[in-house]
């Protein structure tokens, strides 16, 4: 028994880490979970159903202990030991997680309209207006309606054409910025964490706020500052596994505050939106009216024209406000992550970054910048970035869906509201679907017929950037245009090399669990320019 203790408090440190820091105060938590898996053996409880196979569970915490410091890592291992379709029960939550293609597509496309409902978590109760947004809201009316807003207003193929050239000016934005941070003679390298952040910011709240927060024409580095701050602590809450979703005891406990914390960041969040709309809708009336046309409207002017619910003039500040926000959370952090991991990759393989500039010298040559109609041709860029997706996937996860009504799954029994976790890191590193997984080689997507190289997933389902389905992103056009460009516009202006004294494969590629999976620290690369002085200025 007291071996069996020991063997539970080193285990059980680990999920702890997910809640925070450790504070005094958990200690009884914690107390009251050891109590209870020491006072009962090690069980499964009685399968009630055909439920998919699975690990042994404790009583109370179920699986919650065999969560490391890398969920998706143990999940993904758990996989391989029992099956491409595995239930855990997660405190008193059920749950499945696959990495498996098949299993997938039957997940996000063949029972599609059981499979995408979302949890109500309390991280969307808190920080998504009450689970009124688009991305954490569970299926029904509401989410319907804020996601045809997205796709009928905000993303459509003319509004994004139309803030080409704002995307254009962001672009040499971005290489005129590195030109500027190359002559530092600083040896240790560019932070490049810093720059591809701030080119994500900057598209995105531009199309949004009709803002630039970095740079010359910025809001000003307090503003900038103070948003991206608040924008930092609301992914990392987003990301948090919060005990208080799956042990109710553990909410009224909450040991370390987490509830608080996201009602902070939920009204300094909300602070600034409502600052955001007051600003446009004084900006709307000064024009008394008339904007000067419908392509010079950003997302907060489209918001506000738009008729409401039940023959309501306008929609609410909250609908608007849960819009802007979902926007900035889904498109800044997973395109600065994929490019800072795309660089990473290439300057620790010194051979694709020369086939990426070769490439780029012949379709663009040296005379002129990239711009985004190029971007199509780019085959072999388009294989890296594919690549990329494959090892470092913006998310671990999908956004966790949840099934709406009991249902059946590779002839296993799912119960209503099982909560599934699509590993999309433990499918790019399946061995079962592709070779030497940890090797990075993007000639591996390379088609044989020569055609055009797809970013989103085939139908093999063997990557999924973009999820499918119901809930695909539906921002997939322009997160691809972000990376590309961004990436096309690095390569072509600059020579990539690791900081003085380290070699290519010293650049390490070690990870960090969140909503997003970053590099665990930030990407520093020296550059040198290889264009004539005339186009970076
Ligand atoms: C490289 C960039 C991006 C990547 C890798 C990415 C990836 C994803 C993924 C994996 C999901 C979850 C789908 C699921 O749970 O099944 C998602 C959802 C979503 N994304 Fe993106 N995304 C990117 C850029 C964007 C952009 C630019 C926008 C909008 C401006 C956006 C808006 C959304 C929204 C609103 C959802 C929630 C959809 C729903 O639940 O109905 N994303 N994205």
């Amino acid at each position: 028994m007291v071996h069996q203790s020991i063997v539970i408090l080193s285990i059980i440190s680990y999920p702890l880490f997910l809640l925070i820091q450790w504070r005094f105060s958990s200690v009884v938590a914690v107390a009251s979970i050891l109590l209870a898996c020491i006072a009962f053996p090690r069980c499964s409880v009685s399968k009630p159903k055909n439920l998919p196979p699975g690990p042994p569970r404790w009583p109370i915490v179920g699986n919650l202990l065999q969560l490391g410091r890398l969920p998706h890592g143990d999940l993904a291992s758990t996989c391989r030991k029992y099956g491409p379709l595995v239930y855990l029960r997660l405190g008193n939550v059920d749950a499945i997680t696959t990495s498996d293609p098949s299993v997938i597509r039957q997940i996000l496309l063949q029972r599609d309209e059981v499979f995408a409902s979302r949890p109500r978590t309390l991280a969307a109760v808190h920080l998504a207006y009450n689970c009124g947004d688009v991305a954490l809201a569970p299926l029904g009316p509401r989410w319907k309606r804020m996601r045809r807003i997205c796709m009928e207003h905000l993303l459509t193929t003319k509004r994004l054409d139309a803030f080409a050239r704002h995307r254009a000016h962001e672009a040499q934005h971005l290489v005129r910025h590195v030109y500027g941070l190359c002559w530092d003679g600083d040896r240790a390298g560019i932070n490049l964490r810093e720059v591809l952040g701030g080119f994500s910011m900057n598209n995105v709240t531009r199309m949004l706020l009709g803002k630039q927060y970095f740079g010359a024409g910025s809001s000003g580095p307090q503003e900038a500052t103070e948003f991206m701050h608040i924008t930092h602590q609301l992914f990392w809450l987003l990301g948090v596994i919060y005990l208080g979703d799956y042990l109710p005891f553990w909410r009224w406990i909450d040991p370390h505050g987490c509830e608080k914390k996201m009602e902070e960041v939920e009204k300094r969040v909300d602070d600034f939106h409502t600052k955001i709309i007051e600003e446009h809708r004084r900006a709307r009336e000064a024009k008394m009216e008339g904007l000067a046309g419908d392509s010079d409207m950003d997302f907060v002017d489209v918001l506000l024209s738009l008729p409401g619910e039940d023959g309501r003039d306008h929609l609410d500040d909250v609908e608007i406000k849960a819009l802007v926000q979902d926007m900035i959370a889904a498109a800044t952090d997973t395109s600065a992550v994929t490019n800072e991991w795309a660089m990473a990759e290439v300057i620790r393989h010194p051979r694709v970054q020369r086939k990426i500039q070769e490439e780029l010298d012949s379709v663009v040559g040296r005379e002129r910048m990239v711009s985004e109609p190029d971007l199509v041709h780019l085959n072999y860029l388009r294989c890296v970035v594919r690549e990329t997706f494959r090892m470092h996937p913006a998310g671990p996860f999908l956004i966790p869906h949840e099934s709406v009504r009991d249902t059946t799954l590779n002839g296993y029994h799912i119960p209503a509201r099982t909560r599934v976790f699509v590993n999309t890191h433990g499918l790019g590193r399946n061995p079962d679907v592709w070779d030497d997984v940890e090797d990075f080689r993007p000639e591996r997507h390379w088609p044989e017929d020569g055609s055009r190289v797809e970013i989103s997933h085939g139908p093999d389902f063997k990557i999924l950037p973009f999820s499918a389905g119901k809930r695909k992103c539906p921002g997939a056009p322009l997160g691809t245009t972000l990376v590309l460009m961004a990436l096309a516009r690095l390569f072509h202006s600059f020579n990539w090399s690791p900081p003085d004294g380290l070699r290519p494969e010293d650049i390490d590629t070690a990870e960090v669990y969140g909503m997003t999976m970053p590099k665990a620290r930030p990407l520093a690369a020296v550059a040198r320019p290889r264009l004539p002085e005339h186009l970076y200025l």
